[in-house]
């Protein structure tokens, strides 16, 4: 399906004293819903600016980025804030948890943040049981009262998935999200990304240097110098005219 989650020739530019660096330079790509796209290459190329601009943590200098056929560049702040919280969450190399809320709280506060006062009164009890839910899925059960501080780097990222997950987004975007974790703790994580990309046909775009990851993904884009030089498009809309998907 074309039209879930597209950028047409975004760029991205830096303004540094009188200089301007390009660090986008017109990328096109195209993510289908439940598909889980690994975006590689070496350091500097761009690859967090895209992911940022993507995920409304950015805004590009040129070019659009649209969500079910909307372009959402433009949109407001307020509007920005609403989709970063619902449809859209991100999962970091450095996790960014809160230090001194409980992995419990850490994993229920978007959804504390999306509701408002009295909707948040309402719907606490359901948040909780969610993101107990979550954390239990991930084998965190015993956990759920520590803080960041008192839990592994493989804990602190599972409470970090939990949170990306409460609100049941349509696309995550991941920045290196094993990038911090020994070779068996980025396996497990990297096993329960995937079976969560496949339980819930969550699309996952995943920034990563490593080769493990980007091997199990549906499919790899490829950047270099703040262009893509590989995989930008579906397989489905490198057929011309849309066509018949893949044979
Ligand atoms: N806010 C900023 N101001 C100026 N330059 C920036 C800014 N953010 C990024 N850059 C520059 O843009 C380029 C691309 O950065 P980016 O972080 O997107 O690279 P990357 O592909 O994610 O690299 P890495 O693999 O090391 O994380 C770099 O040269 C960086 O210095
Ligand atoms: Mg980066």
């Amino acid at each position: 399906m074309s039209g879930f989650l597209t950028a047409r020739d975004v760029r991205r530019d830096f303004q540094i004293g009188d200089r301007t660096l390009s660090v986008l330079k017109g990328i096109d790509l195209e993510v289908s819903p439940g598909e889980v796209v690994a975006i590689v290459g070496p350091s500097g190329a761009g690859k967090s600016t895209l992911l940022h601009i993507l995920g409304l943590l950015d805004r590009p200098t040129s070019g659009v980025v649209s969500f079910l056929g909307k372009p959402y560049s433009d949109h407001s702040d307020a509007e920005r804030a609403r989709m970063r919280n619902s449809v859209f969450s991100f999962i970091f190399q450095f996790y960014h948890l809160l230090p001194e809320l409980t992995a419990l709280e850490n994993a229920v506060l978007p959804k504390m943040i999306s509701h408002g006062a009295v909707e948040w009164m309402i719907g606490r009890r359901e948040a909780r049981r969610r993101a107990i839910e979550l954390l239990e899925r991930m084998g965190m059960e015993k956990r759920l009262k520590h803080v960041p501080g008192a839990l592994s780097g493989g804990e602190r990222q599972r409470v970090a998935i939990a949170r990306a997950l409460i609100t049941n987004p349509d696309i995550v975007f991941c920045d290196e999200p094993t990038g911090n974790l020994d070779t068996v703790t980025s396996q497990e994580i990297q096993d329960l990304l995937w079976s969560i990309a496949e339980e819930r046909k969550t699309a996952f775009v995943m920034v990563t240097h490593e080769p493990s990851l980007a091997k199990r993904a549906h499919r790899v884009v490829r950047m270099v110098d703040g262009l893509i030089v590989d995989g930008g498009m579906t397989a489905r809309a490198e057929v011309a005219g849309g066509g018949v998907g893949k044979p």
